[in-house]
């Protein structure tokens, strides 16, 4: 495969094959098209609030430092010393004046430039062409940094598109304030599973009600009970095609009551509501409690699961790390902020409803796909490993916003990714 895959035929309208999981050059090639060419999200800057804050990622195969300088300009580093090459940071974040390597102690200054170099007679190179590599392209919206390796890619705001904006909009706005921050620390699971399998089934609104059936009984009469498990007829939420790879399962038009979202009425959170009231006015603040956070996926890592955040990490075809962490919200008091969190911890927490539950489903998948190989493709229907997506595909209608909306059970998000991935990969829109 590599250079020669053909994207066009292994991704069609209403299905795909399952080699896009398991085949190392398709990995390779979606890491150098998806997160070396594109741009990927790597962290938000209240990770980092004060000068010499930092912590790591990755980005794509190349792990990272998201780091606050002494300007106040958050920068994205090549966590990877100049001279030969040892990571700086092992940490997952900490507080530093500068980085130091461990190996012969070159410093590097918060900006990333190489401020000291240890026996500095027999080290004759200007410092200045020295420092910390760095993606080509950085830019954030509502405090959401992304980064792009490559430094090709078009501006961000055309990677978001009017479709990804609105998502993050929708949840920047539940704060008061209009920020949300990302203080309540991280948790990550390592699966064994392909990374796409994350944006597929957290946007998946088809096996929720048997996947998460433990959900629903120990945690009865939640509104996931309108919303997605309400039966094929009566349930009026969407599957949604916002462009760009972007995509949500809207629940909004299955609430019953204001917060439901919440799954707390107003007098157990008063002091919140009537924080929005004030910042937003009575009428917006009405329709923001209403609607509440969206649960989408922004192409290609970054999951906003209602008041919760993940980012879909790869580590090979058959790993990922799907870390996730609490949406807090600036501007309310400690108590809502810490109803937050709770809820975050039952619900995708290790010892959780949904995310255990998703991870042993991927896992399952994945081995169900460990012999499929893409030179079966070309026997068409007797084809072996193809995976249908076709489900919807005669229902889903497109707005007069151009978004292509279908039933939440039907397969409209992962038809979303899929297309948007096969001309990202070169296989054509
Ligand atoms: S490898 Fe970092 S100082 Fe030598
Ligand atoms: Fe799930």
């Amino acid at each position: 495969m590599g250079a020669s895959t053909d994207y066009a035929a292994l991704v069609a309208d209403d299905r795909v094959h399952g080699s896009l999981y398991v085949d190392e050059d398709v990995y390779a090639d979606e890491m150098e098209r998806i997160f070396t060419r594109g741009w990927a999200f790597v962290g938000h800057d209240s990770e980092v609030p004060a000068p010499g804050d930092w912590v790591t990622r990755r980005l794509g195969r190349e792990p990272v430092i998201l780091v606050r300088d002494r300007t106040g300009k958050v920068n994205v580093l090549a966590n990877r010393c100049a001279h030969r090459g040892t990571t700086l940071c092992w940490e997952p974040g900490g507080k530093s004046s500068s980085f130091q390597c461990t190996y012969h102690a070159w410093t590097f200054g918060l900006d990333g430039s190489l401020k000291g170099v240890p026996y500095p007679g027999g080290f004759n190179r200007d410092k200045a062409g020295l420092g910390l590599d760095r993606p080509g392209q950085v830019d954030s919206y509502r405090g959401f940094v992304f980064a792009n390796v490559s430094g090709d890619a078009p501006p961000l705001a055309e990677h978001l598109g009017p479709g990804g904006a609105e998502l993050l909009d929708r949840l920047c706005d539940l704060s008061p304030t209009g920020r949300i921050t990302l203080g309540g620390g991280w948790i990550g699971h390592r699966v064994a599973s392909n990374w796409k399998m994350w944006p597929e089934s957290d946007n998946d609104g088809y096996h929720l009600g048997w996947v998460h059936a433990s959900m629903v009984k120990a945690a009865p009469d939640t509104y996931y009970e309108d919303t997605v498990l309400g039966g094929e007829g009566g349930n009026s939420s969407l599957a949604v095609d916002h462009g760009g790879g972007h995509f949500e399962l809207d629940f909004r038009p299955s609430y019953k009551a204001e917060l439901a979202w919440l799954g707390a009425p107003r007098q157990k959170v008063a002091a919140y509501c009537e924080a929005l009231a004030e910042a937003r006015g009575a009428e917006r603040a009405e329709q923001l409690l209403w609607e509440g956070p969206p649960h989408a996926m922004i192409f290609p890592n970054l999951f906003l699961g209602e008041m919760n955040l993940a980012i879909v990490e790869p580590v090979a075809p058959g790993a990922t790390v799907h870390r996730h962490t609490a949406v807090q919200l600036e501007g309310v008091d400690d108590a809502f902020n810490r109803r937050l969190l709770r809820q975050s911890e039952a619900a995708m927490g290790p010892a959780g409803f949904i995310v255990p539950d998703d991870a042993v489903t991927a896992e399952r998948m994945q081995a169900g796909f460990a012999g499929a190989r893409a030179d079966w493709a070309g026997l068409g229907d007797r084809g072996r490993a193809w995976i249908d997506l076709s489900r919807g595909l005669e229902r889903e209608q497109v707005g007069e916003d151009g978004r292509r909306r279908g039933h939440v059970t039907d397969e409209t998000t992962n038809r979303a990714f899929w297309q948007h991935y096969r001309a990202v990969m070169g296989g054509g829109a």
